[in-house]
């Protein structure tokens, strides 16, 4: 497991834009605004060279966002897809697996979604899901939870030996600041949808799911795919460090298409359609 590599000068927000400008930081350390915005916009274009790259060298990345209820995931996702093509960067948030799932191959469900040559597709939790969620809340047996823990490394190892770009990110909350976010979704009632029966038990059980998280660091933390953790108390600052370590795990050039010349209208005469 991997903390992201921090600038000199980096505190517990992880992240520096600015080589540790402290005014870019408000008094109870929090990345301001200004700073991310300036910071993001950049980033953004980054992330579109970085698309045109993966579809001309006819890369597979499949990007794997974790962590606790509240961490930040969703809006992570949501602010690499903001300027990008839904073609080529594609989100996939898989529900809780059917009856007739359950009876295949655990990793069967999650493979129909795997990336295909130009594509990066961003699982939205995954079958992590297995040594988290499923395992503290006994909806998957001991035995399945060991095969899990057993059979992953080798199933993350097919996929990279198969061509596949694998990049697995922690975003890491703590427990107080999961309740800050839970009574935020709970106040506001056009934010209660994001508080599920699963986030109070997960909230509740905070300690279990450490241990969780733990084992499955000990176990899938591999060489061939490593966990890269994303400190997020700070969601401002764990966007730009996660968006930021993601296009450093490309050598891309840009290789945008030079501007084209716009064709002006034809003159023609217009022929109303027949009518039948
Ligand atoms: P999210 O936090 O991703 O918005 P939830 O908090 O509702 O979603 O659920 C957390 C995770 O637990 C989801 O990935 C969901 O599919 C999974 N989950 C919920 N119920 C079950 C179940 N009965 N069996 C397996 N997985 C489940
Ligand atoms: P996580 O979301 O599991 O990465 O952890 C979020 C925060 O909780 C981090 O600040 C961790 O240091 C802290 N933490 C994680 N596991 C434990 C534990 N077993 N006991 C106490 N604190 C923990
Ligand atoms: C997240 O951003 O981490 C998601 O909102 C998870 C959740 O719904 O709790």
């Amino acid at each position: 497991m991997t903390d992201l590599i921090l600038p000199e000068g980096a505190d517990d927000a992880g992240f520096v834009p600015h080589r540790g400008d402290p005014s870019d930081y408000t008094s109870s350390g929090k990345l301001r605004s200004e700073v991310y915005d300036r910071e993001i916009d950049h980033l953004q274009e980054q992330l579109v060279q970085l698309q045109y790259w993966i579809q001309q060298q006819g890369l597979k990345v499949l990007v794997i966002f974790e962590g606790r209820g509240s961490a930040g995931k969703g809006g992570v996702i949501k602010t690499i897809t903001e300027r990008t093509s839904p073609r080529t960067v594609k989100i996939r948030a898989l529900p809780k697996p059917t009856e007739r799932e359950r009876t295949q191959w655990y990793f069967q469900r999650y493979v129909a979604h795997l990336p295909a040559a130009g594509e990066m597709v961003l699982f939205d939790r995954s079958w992590y899901n297995r040594s988290n969620v499923e395992w503290v809340m006994d909806f998957c047996t001991p035995e399945e939870h060991q095969e899990f823990l057993r059979t992953t490394p080798e199933f993350e190892r097919m996929l990279v030996r198969s061509g596949i770009v694998l990049i697995k990110y922690w975003f890491s909350v703590s427990y107080e600041e999961q309740r800050k976010r839970f009574e935020a979704r709970n106040a506001e009632p056009w934010k209660r949808w994001k508080l599920s029966d699963m986030d109070l038990a997960e909230h509740e059980l905070y300690i279990r799911y450490s241990m969780a998280k733990d084992t499955t660091f000990q176990y899938t933390d591999t060489k061939q795919a490593p966990w890269f953790v994303v400190p997020s108390d700070d969601k401002r600052a764990a966007r730009l460090n996660c968006i930021s370590h993601l296009l450093s795990q490309f050598d891309y050039e840009d290789v945008t298409p030079a501007e084209v010349v716009l064709p002006t209208m034809r003159k023609e005469k217009y022929v109303r359609p027949p009518m039948s």
